[in-house]
């Protein structure tokens, strides 16, 4: 295991995120905070909804074309960004063994239990496979993952849609840098869809997302030492059509002052005021293969899911 981000540094990086976006106008918090031990258990749970067909689109995807995928990749490492809980990466590595090729994974996500727990399941099932998990994160530390074999870099999840567009630019031009020639990225992208069927998959009737949504403020509570109040917070999903993205956000239900101790820092919510916690954005096809070329990188196959839910694309840097 390798930790490139450590307590003391995830605190100081927490501590600056979260004194800039809560004195900011709209306030606003980084999507990495809800991914405490807690938080990811629900984001699990809620890949088994009825409404998330994000997960089971992009499943039906590598459960069909894995092979494909791997023979077309012909990497003996798989470097998984955000890898959570590794479930999806089973496919990809089995297809990889069964392509004769599989060496190495290497997965990496802030979430150093749930690493822990799921490259300790992986060893336990593959044993002659390299497990070489690091805990980072993938806007500061994919410069320092392991170098060596044919690499290919899997972005799955949609996660790649909680980055802004700059966000996104940035990491995708930090990425193309940390490839070799050779190596390849599997990108998964949720694409642009009915609203309500996008609204939905963020806004469950179980109340499962919601409750994720309001995780982030029990992390600052127990982190930082705040005093927010998660179940005065509602949980709002939307779809904003100009920027088309999903956008998840926190209403205040009531006038009220939250003190954060850690920052010395008092901060005011309005009733019915809003802090924005994510957005998640939507693709359409030919809008995606622009943007790799406009970073680097060259499209070489796409697959979607029935009814074009989902789409996985697998690229190659052209420097
Ligand atoms: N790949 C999995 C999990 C997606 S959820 C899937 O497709 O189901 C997003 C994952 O990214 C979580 O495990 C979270 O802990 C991780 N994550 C979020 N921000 C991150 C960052 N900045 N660096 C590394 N991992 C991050
Ligand atoms: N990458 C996931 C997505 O954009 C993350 C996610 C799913 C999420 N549901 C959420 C983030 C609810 C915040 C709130 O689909």
């Amino acid at each position: 295991m390798e930790v490139h981000l450590t307590p003391a540094d995830l605190r100081a990086t927490m501590e600056r995120d979260v004194r800039d976006g809560l004195t900011t106008s709209p306030k606003c918090l980084p999507p990495v905070y809800f991914y405490d031990e807690r938080g990811s258990r629900l984001f699990d749970q809620i890949t088994r909804l009825e409404e998330y067909y994000p997960t089971r689109s992009e499943r039906w995807i590598l459960d069909h074309h894995a092979g494909e995928i791997a023979q077309l990749a012909k990497a003996d490492t798989l470097v998984e960004l955000g890898a959570g809980t590794c479930d999806k990466s089973r496919i990809l590595l089995d297809a990889m063994g069964a392509n004769g090729t599989l060496e190495r994974f290497v997965p990496l996500d802030v979430s150093e239990e749930v690493l822990v727990e799921a490259a300790e399941a992986l060893v336990t099932e593959h044993p002659a496979l390299e497990v070489r998990a690091a805990v980072g994160d993938f806007h500061r530390h994919l410069g320092l993952l392991p170098r060596e074999g044919r690499r290919m870099f899997a972005f799955l999840g949609g996660t790649i849609g909680n980055l802004d567009p700059a966000e996104r630019r940035r990491f995708l031009a930090e990425l193309d840098c940390a490839m070799d020639p050779g190596d390849c990225l599997l990108l998964g992208t949720d694409l642009v869809k009915d609203p309500a069927r996008l609204v939905a998959a963020y806004d469950d009737a179980a109340g499962v997302t919601a409750e994720f949504n309001r995780n982030v403020l029990h992390v600052l509570n127990r982190e930082l030492g705040a005093d927010f109040a998660p179940d005065q917070f509602a949980h709002v999903a939307l779809w904003n059509a100009g920027e088309q993205w999903i956008e998840m956000r926190l209403r205040s239900e009531r006038d009220t002052t939250v003190h954060v101790r850690a920052l010395d820092l008092t901060v005011h919510f309005a009733a019915g005021e809003e802090l924005r916690t994510e957005i998640s954005c939507k693709f359409t096809p030919t809008g995606l293969e622009d943007e790799l070329l406009a970073c680097g990188f060259v499209t070489q196959a796409t697959w979607r899911s029935p009814g074009d839910e989902f789409q996985l694309t697998l690229a190659t840097p052209y420097c």
